[in-house]
């Protein structure tokens, strides 16, 4: 295989000057040079319909429902949708933009829609602590402003592993048209699923609890609610991926083999500067923006892989897995398109007044089952953490087990200060941080004046079903 030494761009000036000169320029992937036709169309998410002519307001209507999908060719699953299908539409709109939702549920059961990562109103944030919730054939609105850009994603917080197994979640992604383009833009939502012999999807409501404990895995890996898919993509072209995470319990880390990764943001928005990876990965909730330049030549085909990540519970045994495939087709771009080294400034926490919470991540099996907690209680006992708006805490996050535990919390976003006494190379916000086993992490977060009760918990959906799940009181 030939790797393409890139000579330097001779197709920036012109693209930028059309741009300059065009509406809607800003949108990621604009001011390059398209990639093959239908190059993306076996994965490409359905896009939220904006029924609201004001460019500054998003106005959509979600529904959940009962629908099908067909993971493996002819074979029919049943799954839980957001407007028919499996992630639901992506939501999509720039910094400061207001979104109004309007939310009906036709499911069998209550569900809320909990927006993951958003810094929102608290009566917003759909959670089994902010609202009641919404009964079959019940409506519920949800109106807020996006503060930050970012990538993001929505999904239940009632019986959410459950839900969320079923089917329902979707992406959310807010633009800064300031930012620069950095490629053609992939939105990738990852996800396993547990399928049996018929193609049917294993009830998640029968989980054992020593399943629940290891966190339910499934047979199928699936991006957009397809498994396998392939783009085309011509060699040299910048992408960018989207990465969001919502599996139950599984950790993605993702490699092509002799290519790497230029992550450029996480969970709230760009880093401060790229930071070159041979493998990327993410955690149950976690987001990552990465991009990377498919090199070879036409006809070659790259393989992006699942590879075992070891997160306790025996997860480090399993095989590396195909997990989608890019085909390389079309023109080859001999331009280099270098990052910019600097993306943007975020300032460190000022953690002088801060004051200090311990929350530990527990286990306990009181008569052979397992249950998890926050400093011992699960969640039916929760001890609340109590801060005031405007105060600064520092989180110290003790994993007190033999297993990983993405950490989640509602509403605000932190910094990492360290983990086990160790900086984090790069600065960056973050809502959900894979605290390892028995390892301490402490999160700096500053409470803005949006009071209320938030939880936090552990993503692997399955554990904070166990218990593993805390309150949060800001008071005012
Ligand atoms: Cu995606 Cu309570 O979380
Ligand atoms: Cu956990």
């Amino acid at each position: 295989m030939m790797l393409r030494r890139p000579s330097p761009s001779r197709y920036v000036l012109p693209v930028f000057l059309a741009c300059a000169a065009l509406s809607g320029c800003g949108v990621a992937g604009e001011t390059f040079p398209p990639e093959p036709d239908d190059w993306d169309k076996e994965v490409a998410l359905p896009v939220a319909v904006d029924l609201n002519p004001d460019p500054r307001i998003v106005e959509i209507k979600i529904e959940a429902r009962i629908g099908q999908a067909e993971f493996t060719p002819g074979v029919k699953t049943d799954v839980w949708t957001y407007n028919g299908t499996t992630p639901g539409p992506l939501i999509r709109a720039k910094v400061g933009d207001k979104l109004i939702v309007h939310f009906t549920n036709h499911l069998p059961e209550e569900t809320t829609i909990h927006w993951h990562g958003l810094r929102l109103p608290n009566a917003m944030d759909g959670s089994e602590s902010t609202q009641a919730p919404v009964a079959p054939g019940e409506t519920f609105d949800y109106v807020f402003t996006f503060p930050d850009a970012g990538t993001f994603w929505y999904h239940p917080h009632i019986r959410s592993s459950e839900q969320v197994e079923k089917g329902l979640y979707g992406a959310i992604i807010v633009d800064d048209p300031e930012e620069p383009p950095f490629g053609h833009e992939l939105v990738l939502v990852l996800d396993d699923i547990l399928l049996d012999a018929e193609g049917a999807l294993n009830p998640p409501e029968e989980e054992t609890n020593l399943e629940s404990y290891f966190g339910r895995q499934g047979n199928v890996l699936l991006v957009n609610g397809h498994a396998s898919p392939k783009l085309q993509v011509r060699p040299g072209m910048p992408l960018r991926l989207r990465l969001i995470d919502a599996a139950n319990a599984r950790y993605f880390e993702l490699g092509i083999n002799g290519q790497h990764f230029d992550r450029i943001g996480g969970d709230g928005g760009l880093l401060e500067a790229p930071q070159a990876l041979d493998t990327i990965v993410i955690a149950p909730g976690e987001r990552a923006d990465a991009v990377v330049t498919p090199a070879g030549d036409v006809g070659d085909q790259l393989v992006i892989k699942w590879l075992p990540f070891d997160r306790g519970s025996g997860t480090g045994l399993a095989e590396p897995r195909d997990l989608m495939r890019l085909d390389l087709a079309g023109e080859p771009v001999e331009e280099e398109r270098p990052l910019p080294r600097h993306l943007r400034t975020i300032a460190p926490i000022n953690t002088e007044a801060a004051t200090e919470q311990q929350i530990q991540l527990t286990e306990e099996f009181p008569n052979g089952a397992a249950v998890m907690g926050i400093n011992g209680h699960p969640f039916s006992e929760t001890v609340p953490i109590e801060a005031w708006v405007g105060e600064t805490q520092i989180w110290r996050v003790e994993n007190t087990t033999m297993a990983d535990h993405p950490f989640h919390l509602h509403g605000f976003r932190f910094q990492i200060l360290d983990l086990d006494g160790e900086a984090p190379a790069y600065r960056e916000w973050k809502d959900t941080f894979s605290v390892p086993a028995m390892k301490t992490a402490r999160l700096a977060m500053t409470f803005d004046d949006r009071p209320g009760d938030w939880m936090f918990h552990c993503h692997i959906l399955d554990h904070a079903t166990l218990g593993m799940m805390g309150m949060l009181m800001v008071m005012k």
